[in-house]
């Protein structure tokens, strides 16, 4: 069998942390540059990610998720913050970094941030928010398969008040709002799930040869 399916079928969605083992300093480097490479509609990236350790901040972000325990006994929670509507300002930064990064002129790139402006900042608020969003969860995605690789534990969550966590973190004045998190650690051997069969849709019922 493959590497990355092993890790795959290593990886569940953690229910119980073992709260007693931290996630090392280069780990947790190496799990965010997984998520600095996700692909992202355009490479707009448009959101932030928080890397939260505070306990204090974290018992709160618990009671606004059911109190569901993964808050609190993982390593770190990591917030998937997308931003509600882009404007001119930051699709211009992004054709600076491009710019600067593969040593072009911003000039010449006249044609991509016009395009890129056309599509996404004619999109109605709510269609940005929507769409924002789903570029967090490809990001999740990425995360899941890195922290897999490196056998690091994770429980993806929407089980939130998304509302409650933008309160507590501050998001709403930054214009951002959190989309999907992840809580990323260690098992404890009491998870009871890690030792459940997986459950997923037969080859046939699944894929589709056309
Ligand atoms: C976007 C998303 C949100 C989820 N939300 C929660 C959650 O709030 N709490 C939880 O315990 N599990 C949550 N899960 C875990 C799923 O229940 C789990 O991934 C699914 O049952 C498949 O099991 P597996 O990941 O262990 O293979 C979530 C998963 C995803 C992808």
């Amino acid at each position: 069998m493959s590497s990355i399916i092993e890790s795959l079928k290593w990886r569940y969605a953690t229910k119980k942390f073992d709260a007693t083992k931290k996630i090392s300093k280069e780990n947790l480097e190496t799990l965010l540059e997984g998520v600095q490479l996700s692909a992202s509609s355009y490479g707009l990236q448009p959101y932030q990610i928080f890397v939260i350790e505070d306990s204090e901040i974290r018992q709160k972000l618990k009671s606004a998720a059911w109190n569901q325990t993964q808050l609190t006994d993982a390593s770190q929670v990591v917030v998937f913050a997308n931003h509600k509507s882009l404007d001119e300002a930051y699709v211009d930064n992004y054709i600076k970094n491009i710019a600067e990064t593969r040593d072009m002129n911003v000039e010449d790139l006249h044609g991509m941030a016009d395009m890129i402006k056309n599509s996404t900042l004619q999109m109605p608020a709510e269609m940005q928010n929507e769409w924002a969003q789903k570029q967090c969860y490809l990001a999740l995605g990425f995360l899941l398969n890195t922290a897999a690789e490196l056998k690091i534990d994770v429980c993806p969550m929407e089980g939130f008040s998304a509302e409650e966590f933008d309160n507590i973190l501050g998001l709403q004045e930054k214009g951002l709002h959190t989309a999907v998190i992840a809580c990323v650690g260690y098992r404890s051997a009491e998870d009871k799930y890690q030792y459940a069969t997986k459950v997923r849709k037969s080859t046939e019922d699944l894929f589709n040869f056309i």
